[in-house]
């Protein structure tokens, strides 16, 4: 977390190798980020992700390409491929939706698909941008449940960008502070005894981190 501008995009770009660093070596899952020989290791919602209002492709057949991203493009589809999209899909309440090219869709609703073409492969890491910006708060509580489903069920970690901690601060291990530098690095406990509040509303959380330095 960090107030806007502070460099969280930046440094998340920079471990996915989206970035090149100044200076520092980065490793991503024991490899050099951006050539991960298995990329479905990794999933990935970028802030503000789109897709092109001409895109001719429907949700499924988006939320499938992050499943085959993991398991291979040249093995056929099986069940569990389908039950995985299907799964990933209800998690983000667009089973409705499932057959609507992805570029009629509206923008919160875009997001829920990222974060379904993310969840469909079972990730290693799970890196989120600011995924629930412009969700609604029914979502959210989704969302919610799937990451602590990906992290539970199948051991994956999460690293989340967000202004909105209040629905997960109870999930949290490790919270990470940014400033142009690491203003704070520590677990959720470490962090209220410095007299700050995971609770904190979110439109409260800019002030209160700008008093962190
Ligand atoms: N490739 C780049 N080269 C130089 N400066 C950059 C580059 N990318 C971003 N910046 C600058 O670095 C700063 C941090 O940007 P960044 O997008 O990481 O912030 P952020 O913490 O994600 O903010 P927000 O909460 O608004 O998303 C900004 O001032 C931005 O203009
Ligand atoms: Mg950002």
């Amino acid at each position: 977390m960090g107030p806007n501008g502070s460099g969280k995009s930046t440094l998340l770009r920079i471990l996915l190798g989206l970035l090149t660093p100044e200076s520092g070596d980065v490793t991503l899952l024991g490899e050099h980020p951006g050539r991960l020989s298995n990329p479905g290791r990794l999933g990935y919602v970028p802030q503000r992700a789109r897709f092109a209002p001409d895109l001719p492709a429907t949700v499924t057949e988006v939320v499938a390409t992050g499943r085959l991203a993991r398991h291979g493009w040249w093995r056929r589809p099986r069940d569990e491929d389908r039950e995985a999209v299907t799964h990933a899909i209800n998690a983000v309440d667009l089973g409705e939706f499932k057959d609507r090219r992805v570029g009629e869709l509206s923008g919160g609703q875009q997001q829920r698909v990222m974060i379904a073409k993310a969840l469909s492969s079972d990730p290693e890491l799970l890196v989120l941008d600011e995924p629930v910006a412009g969700v609604d708060a029914e979502s959210q509580r989704q969302f919610r449940d799937s990451v602590v489903h990906l992290i539970e069920q199948h051991n994956g970690a999460v690293l989340l960008v967000s202004h909105e901690l209040g629905a997960v601060a109870d999930d949290l291990d490790r919270v990470v502070v940014l400033k142009q530098r690491v203003v704070f690095d520590g677990t959720p406990a470490e962090l209220r005894s410095r007299g700050v509040s995971l609770g904190v509303h979110a439109e409260d959380l800019p002030l209160w981190l700008e008093g962190l330095d």
